[in-house]
């Protein structure tokens, strides 16, 4: 029987469009190797295909050569899988590339560059495995603008349960380094991040971490350089650990913003920030919601958001040159930085504690605590820092200025009230 000509013609588009699809992946029974185009020529094709390929009882290898990533990759379904990434992956700069293609993360409209998702991952980087995010190209582009449409998070990690990330480097970020979103038993550990601006923009949005549906995560031994938080639990986040890690020039931990979305109830439970040094660092901890007036949409808007923030410890600090205060409470985010309306949030803060702090602070605030008038925060407690040297010395100690805080038994001690706008 003669072969329609439709028939021929779709087969043929088909074998053209799958050898036109190029891509590098050498397999030896369950392990996929990337191999780099060089020439600078992007190999996005074939690491996704090498995950496709390699998606169960598999490894995927990144040899200790450059990678170059010009396009949004979305890897997903794996399931016990070893990533193993000897070499530097870097990310293209065709900015309007990304603005028009980044994947949508599915929280404050914010977007990502990859969408990793897959259940009993074990990734290590030896190290020395690194991402390189082209980041100087975005700071250069924002300069200053807060949450710039389409400027990707470079990683989220989504839809996964056990997931393992060991000794990965990541270095000029173009946004947040990492999200988790909708993910359980995560370690991320060994985890170097760093992100400078060389020129007079600043590097404002590169937050280390940000956490959404979350629940046991622990980070375990990172080194953090950026210019905003470096961790930052928000909606749903429960049971998040960050130990033995050492934060360079940024927010710290910083709990939210939260608190964005009218009428959406979330919360933050059980986070444990120990044994961390913060040299020149905003806080030692800060807790943060939008005001209960809803003015402009996310990213950089929004408001009037429910729920609770509770069982949070920030415990065994030494810091250098904490410079806007050592424990700090604020329920004023607000559109595009707008003032007012801060005591206005019915989000609850409760049970959070700053103990056991040593090193120095370049002002005289141990806490500015200002929490919201329709929903005063209860149980806050500031312990054990005595070894704190305040330089600013001209007050006889220490202010702790308070708003709307429910004093009880063994709870802070305020000395000063707040002017708030
Ligand atoms: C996971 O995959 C490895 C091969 O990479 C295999 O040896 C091992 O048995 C798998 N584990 C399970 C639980 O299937
Ligand atoms: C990677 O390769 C470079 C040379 O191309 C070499 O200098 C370096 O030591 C290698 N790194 C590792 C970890 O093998
Ligand atoms: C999440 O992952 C599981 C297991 O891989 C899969 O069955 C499910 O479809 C994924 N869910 C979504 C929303 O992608
Ligand atoms: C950048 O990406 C845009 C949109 O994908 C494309 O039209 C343009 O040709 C690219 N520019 C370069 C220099 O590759
Ligand atoms: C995660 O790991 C635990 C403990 O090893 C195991 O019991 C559980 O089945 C794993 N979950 C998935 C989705 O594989
Ligand atoms: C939490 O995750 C870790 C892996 O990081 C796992 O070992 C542990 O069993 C998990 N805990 C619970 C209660 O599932
Ligand atoms: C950033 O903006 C400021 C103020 O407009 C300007 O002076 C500076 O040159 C800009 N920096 C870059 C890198 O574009
Ligand atoms: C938070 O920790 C407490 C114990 O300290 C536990 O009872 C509670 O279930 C935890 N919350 C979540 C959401 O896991
Ligand atoms: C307060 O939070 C701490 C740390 O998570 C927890 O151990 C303690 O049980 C909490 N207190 C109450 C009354 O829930
Ligand atoms: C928001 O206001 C604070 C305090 O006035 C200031 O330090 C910060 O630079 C402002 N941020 C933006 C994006 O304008
Ligand atoms: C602070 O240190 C003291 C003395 O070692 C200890 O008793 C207390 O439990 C610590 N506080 C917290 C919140 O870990
Ligand atoms: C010291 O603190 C006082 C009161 O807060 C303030 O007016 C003064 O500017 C501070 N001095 C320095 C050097 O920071």
């Amino acid at each position: 029987m003669a072969c329609p000509l439709y028939l021929l013609i779709l087969v043929l588009g088909v074998v053209l469009q799958s050898l036109s699809v190029h891509s590098r992946v050498e397999q030896k029974g369950r392990t996929c190797t990337v191999v780099p185009e060089g020439h600078g020529r992007d190999d996005s094709a074939s690491i996704i295909s090498a995950f496709a390929r390699c998606n169960k009882d598999a490894s995927v290898v990144f040899l200790n050569e450059t990678y170059h990533v010009e396009r949004v990759m979305s890897t997903h379904g794996l399931e016990n899988v070893t990533v193993d990434i000897k070499g530097t992956l870097v990310w293209g700069t065709n900015t309007t590339y990304w603005i028009n293609n980044s994947l949508p993360l599915g929280y404050q409209n914010q977007s990502v560059a990859w969408d990793f998702g897959g259940d009993n991952v074990f990734w290590t980087g030896h190290g020395y495995g690194t991402f390189d995010g082209n980041g100087q190209i975005w700071y250069d582009l924002a300069n200053g603008t807060s949450n710039m449409a389409g400027r990707p998070i470079n990683l989220v990690i989504r839809n996964s349960t056990n997931f393992t990330m060991q000794g990965m480097r990541f270095v000029q970020s173009q946004f947040w380094t990492m999200a988790v979103h909708t993910a359980q038993n995560v370690l991320l550990e060994g985890i170097t991040i760093r992100s400078v601006s060389n020129s007079s923009a600043p590097t404002q949005n590169t937050d280390g971490i940000d956490t959404f549906y979350t629940n046991n995560i622990t980070l375990r031994n990172w080194d953090v350089t950026g210019g905003d938080d470096a961790v930052a639990p928000k909606a749903n986040t429960s049971n998040l650990l960050v130990q033995d890690s050492h934060f360079h020039i940024t927010s710290g931990v910083a709990i939210g913003s939260i608190g964005q979305y009218p009428g959406v109830y979330e919360f933050i439970e059980n986070v444990t920030a120990e044994r961390i040094i913060c040299d020149g660092c905003h806080h030692v901890g800060h807790v943060k919601t939008w005001t209960g007036v809803e003015l402009g949409v996310p990213p950089n808007g929004g408001g009037g958001g429910l729920g609770f923030a509770r069982n949070v410890v920030f415990r065994d600090y030494t810091v250098t040159n904490i410079s806007q205060g050592v424990a700090v409470i604020t329920q004023c985010t607000s559109y595009n930085n707008l003032t007012g309306d801060c005591d206005t949030s019915t989000f609850q803060i409760s049970n959070i504690t700053w103990a056991n702090i040593t090193g120095t602070v370049s002002n005289a605030l141990l806490g500015s605590l200002q929490c919201s008038g329709a929903a005063p925060c209860t149980d806050i407690f500031i312990e054990g820092v005595e070894g704190l040297v305040f330089y600013n010395t001209t007050l006889p100690e220490p202010a702790v200025e308070c708003s709307n805080v429910m004093l009880g038994p063994g709870s802070v001690t305020c000395n000063g009230n707040m002017t708030i706008s």
